[in-house]
């Protein structure tokens, strides 16, 4: 029984999670994604579902980017697959 409540919690945490995964990206990029970011960015809504998938990946392992991508490094590093997928779908092309 107990089990089962943990893992529902951690369920209910992962979703909230996924929701809002976008959330801290709002300052910098817009609300959805139609700002440049501190004026560096690409319009991340401008970018397709996969181009900001592969971009956030290789963010995280740093693979990708310009001269500010430690910043997004940053960014990137607690998302999931998951996490990157639901946020490419939110915004993306
Ligand atoms: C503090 C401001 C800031 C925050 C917060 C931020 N970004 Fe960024 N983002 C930037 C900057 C600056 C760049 C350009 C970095 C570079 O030089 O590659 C960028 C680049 C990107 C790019 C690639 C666009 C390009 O120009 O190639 C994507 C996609 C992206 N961010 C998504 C996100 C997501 C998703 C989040 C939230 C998890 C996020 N960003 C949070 C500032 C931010």
């Amino acid at each position: 029984m107990k089990k089962v409540l943990v893992f529902l919690a951690v369920l209910g945490l992962s979703t909230a999670a996924m929701a809002d995964a976008y959330a801290k990206c709002a300052g910098c990029h817009g609300a959805h994604g139609e700002k440049k970011a501190l004026g560096k960015s690409k319009v991340i809504k401008e970018m397709s579902k996969s181009d900001i998938v592969a971009a956030l990946k290789g963010y995280k392992d740093g693979s990708y980017g310009g001269p500010m991508k430690g910043l997004m490094k940053g960014q990137v590093a607690s998302l999931s697959d998951a996490d990157m997928t639901a946020i490419s779908e939110k915004i993306g092309k």
